[in-house]
This record gives structure tokens, C-alpha cells and sequence, in this order.
């Protein structure tokens, strides 16, 4: 049986209700239609699905019927063949090598440049003017950025222009790549289309910074305890250790899916915490039974950080009514069957966790913040595919845990140092780019804590 379709404009389909605003468009559709809906955007048939099973079906079950969507071809011409474009065999190879970099172990060991990377970066904050507002979308991108860096090459962003002009570049890139997402009338990429041009020349800088921190660390096989290193030295008995290229690819793949999701992530959260006084109370208890007082210059141990259940929970449910991917998409290598429905080969379905965490036959009240949601007798009682901030399936986020010990780290030493309070009234609503920014900068105010 065919899904059902939603009716569009001739031409652009569904593209012109979807670039106004795709969250109220996917939440009018989870209304309307039952399990699945068929959409045109951009001149391609997508299919977004509704409910878990067939997250888990596409994800999961039957992967190997789906492939990258063309919505990651645009990331390709900036990410090459790293492990979010990258598929089929060549995918599998570099997963088997990436992997070990993220092993519980290494994660922690990672874990402690977290610690003090955090903690230099609230030493900062706290020597701001507190009296006026913190940007904390720019903040937290700031620190994220600082402990991608050194936890993958070891290096001190502060005062490198290379490394700022990286952020800038991956900011061309997410608005580039968005709008193109969108626009129904694609460009050759070599036409020296404003959007092309400003697109080389992010590229070119990123190379250029990239390949000299490889070509130092291989000219002088200096050893460090970062993902670099780790990706250098990972081998593989049919074919060795990766090329400049992949390297290349790997470092600015992890670089690009690692900092920019978790900083907007942890501004969600504070977003949340400080209009929700009940919930920070309860996160400073725990943080504070924990790791007890501030004390200059001693930094907690990562076991502190993994034995505090509610700040987990909080990271947790911050991420579920914000997720930062908010969508992810397959193409199907061949014809499937979603439940009764047909799926053509060549099209394109669509999973988004925005919808999903806000499903009300899973998630009781679905727009309260209420991380007790996370407690384990609770987790019991949801299907699995009800929450997906991380994707799942072979293809599950590579730096799932990662992200979860890095935001548990600076929500903890956040709270231990400050209160926080709205800097004002207006309400911030998720603005879907490639990721869930908010649509204006969340302002916090913070105030040292005795
Ligand atoms: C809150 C933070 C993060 C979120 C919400 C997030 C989310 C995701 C999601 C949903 C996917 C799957 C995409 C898909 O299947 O289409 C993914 C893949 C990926 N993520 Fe993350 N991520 C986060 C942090 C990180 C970090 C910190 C790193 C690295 C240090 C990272 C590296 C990657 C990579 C390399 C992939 C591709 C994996 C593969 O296909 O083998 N992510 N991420």
C-alpha cells in the first residue's frame, strides 16, 4: 500500500511549508497522519515516519537497505569520506578503527582534559562583570571548542586565529548546507555561485590548519594522549593505518559533529534549568553532596562525575526536548516495506527525534521538563526508539559517550560555582538548522556562590 501524501504546491512540493518552519510542519503532520506521510522537499519524495518501531526498522533492523540520503552530500564536499558521509565497506573499515579511540577508557582518559578545560574556562566566566548577562550560545560553544581541540590534537585554541576561523568556517558551512538543503533549484557545486565561493574558502582553511597539525605530528612522531593519536596509530591488518586524507576527513568530522552539538545542547539545558528552580535545587544537591565546595585548584576525579545519576538525567532529558539532531535521513538501496506501507527504492525516509521525544503515548506530558523521566523503573516502561538523541542501530553517534561525560562535566562544575537566573522573560524557540539552535541567543545571568 502506498502512504498517504501530503498535499504541496506544484513544482516544490512541500519545500516552501518546510523551510518556514519544519517543526511546526512535523508536529501538524504527527497530528494529522497516522505512523508514516509522504512529503516532496527539494523535488524528492521523503518519508517521515512516527513511531519507534519503524525508527528501529530503518535504523536498526533492516540498515542494510539504507544508505546516506543525498542530504549528506553537501557535509561530503566538507567532510569527504569521514564517518558521518562516508558508506558501505569504506564506512565500516573506518568505524573499526575509530572505535577503540572511544572506549569507555580512553573516554575517561579523554575525560580528564574535559575536566580541566572546563574548569579553566568558569575560572574565566567567574572573572567576567557579572552584573551583566552571559551569552551562553556563544559560551558554550567556546569550551566545547577549546576541548574538541585539545582532546583531539592537544592544542590551545586561545589566541590562534586558525582554530577561530575554524568555528567561523563551520558556521558558513551549517547555513550553507541548510539553505542548500532547502533551495529547490540546485547549483552546480563549480559554479562560482556568493554560496560556492564563501564555501572553497571555508574549506581551504580548515585544510590548510588540519594537514599542518598531521604534518607536525608525523615529522616529529611526537606520541599524546589524544584522538589524533589515536586514529594515527589505529591499523588494521588488510589496510594498515589511514592516509593524510582520511585522517584529514576523520579530524574534521570529529571536530564539526563534536563541538557545535554538545554546546547547543548544554545551552538548552541551562535554558531549562534556570527557568525550572525545583530541578536546579536538586542537580546543586547532588552536585554538591558530590563534589562538595569549590576549592581552587583541585579538579574532581571522572569516577566524581560518573556517580552522579540526576546530573545525568538532567543532560538527559535536556536533549530530549531538544534534541540536537532533530532529524536524520536514509535513502533506501532498494524497495522496503514499512509495516503495511511501500517504500520505492531511491527515496528517502525521514526519522526525527524532535518528533519522537515529544510523543505523547510515550512521554506523559511531553513538553514538561521533568528528568525523573530517566530513572531506570521509568526507562523500563519506554519502547526502545522513543529516545534517539544519539541515531542508533551500526550507525549510532561514535561520540555518544563522550558527549554525555563532557556535558555532565560542565553542568556539575557549572552548578558548583554558580547560581543562574533568565536574564529575561522572552521565550526561545528551537530554530532547525543543521542542528536545534535557538532562535536568539539564551542570555543567562550567574552569580558566584558563596
Ligand atoms: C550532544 C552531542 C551529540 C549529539 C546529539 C550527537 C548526535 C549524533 C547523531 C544523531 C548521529 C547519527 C546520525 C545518523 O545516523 O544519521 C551522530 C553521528 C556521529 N557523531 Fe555525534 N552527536 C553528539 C556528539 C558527538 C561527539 C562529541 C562526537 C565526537 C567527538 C560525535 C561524532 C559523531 C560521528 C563521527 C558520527 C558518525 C558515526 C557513524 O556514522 O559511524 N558526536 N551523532
Amino acid at each position: 500500500m502506498d502512504a498517504p501524501i501530503h498535499p504541496g504546491l506544484p513544482f516544490v512540493g512541500n519545500t516552501l511549508e518546510i523551510a518556514r518552519d519544519p517543526l511546526a510542519m512535523f508536529g501538524r503532520l504527527f497530528q494529522r497522519y497516522d505512523r508514516i506521510v509522504k512529503i516532496n522537499i527539494g523535488g524528492r519524495n521523503q518519508y517521515l515516519v512516527f513511531r519507534p518501531e519503524d525508527a528501529k526498522h530503518v535504523l536498526q533492523e533492516n540498515h542494510r537497505n539504507y544508505g546516506r540520503s543525498p542530504a549528506f552530500l553537501i557535509l561530503k564536499r566538507f567532510l569527504g569520506e569521514g564517518l558521518l558521509t562516508s558508506d558501505g565497506d569504506f564506512w565500516r573499515q573506518q568505524r573499526r578503527l575509530a572505535q577503540p579511540a572511544f572506549h569507555r577508557q580512553k573516554i575517561a582518559l579523554l575525560g580528564e582534559t574535559m575536566v580541566q578545560e572546563s574548569a579553566a574556562w568558569i575560572d574565566e566566566l567567574a572573572q567576567h562583570d557579572l552584573t551583566t548577562p552571559v551569552n551562553t550560545s556563544q559560551a558554550f560553544m567556546d569550551v566545547t571548542m577549546r576541548i574538541v581541540c585539545k582532546t583531539l590534537f592537544s592544542t590551545d585554541v586561545t589566541g590562534s586565529d586558525a582554530l577561530d576561523g575554524l568555528s567561523n568556517a563551520l558556521d558558513t558551512l551549517n547555513r550553507l548546507a541548510n539553505d542548500s538543503l532547502l533551495s529547490p533549484i540546485k547549483w552546480p557545486q563549480h559554479w562560482p555561485t556568493p554560496r560556492n565561493i564563501r564555501f572553497r574558502q571555508a574549506r581551504e582553511r580548515v585544510d590548510k590548519l588540519i594537514y599542518s597539525l598531521i604534518a607536525d605530528r608525523q615529522r616529529t612522531g611526537e606520541r599524546h594522549d589524544d584522538l589524533l593519536d589515536m586514529l594515527m596509530y589505529a591499523e588494521d591488518e588488510e589496510n594498515g593505518r589511514m592516509s593524510e586524507q582520511q585522517l584529514r576527513d576523520e579530524c574534521v568530522t570529529l571536530f564539526t559533529a563534536g563541538h557545535e552539538t554538545t554546546a547547543v545542547s548544554m545551552a538548552w539545558t541551562t535554558y531549562l534549568l534556570a527557568r525550572h528552580p525545583d530541578v536546579l535545587a536538586r542537580l546543586r544537591a547532588e552536585v554538591d553532596a558530590t563534589l562538595g565546595p569549590y576549592a581552587p585548584g583541585t579538579l574532581p576525579s571522572i569516577a566524581a562525575f560518573r556517580a552522579m545519576p540526576y546530573t545525568l538525567q538532567v543532560v538527559q532529558e535536556g536533549l530530549r526536548l531538544y534534541p540536537p539532531a532533530w532529524a536524520m535521513s536514509r535513502m533506501a538501496l532498494g524497495e522496503d516495506q514499512i509495516g503495511p506501507f511501500r517504500i520505492p527504492k531511491g527515496d528517502t525516509v525521514l526519522v526525527s527525534p524532535y518528533l519522537l521525544h515529544r510523543d505523547p503515548a510515550h512521554w506523559p506530558d511531553p513538553d514538561r521538563f521533568d528528568p525523573d523521566r530517566f530513572l531506570p523503573e521509568q526507562e523500563k516502561e519506554r519502547p526502545a526508539y522513543a529516545y534517539l538523541p544519539f541515531g542508533g542501530g551500526p550507525r549510532l553517534c561514535i561520540g555518544n559517550q563522550f558527549a554525555l561525560l563532557e556535558m555532565q562535566i560542565l553542568l556539575a562544575l557549572l552548578v558548583q560555582r554558580f547560581d543562574f537566573q533568565p536574564a529575561n522573560t522572552r521565550l526561545v524557540r528551537p530554530k532547525p538548522l543543521i542542528t536545534l539552535r535557538p532562535n536568539r541567543p539564551i542570555e543567562l545571568h550567574l552569580t558566584a556562590r558563596p
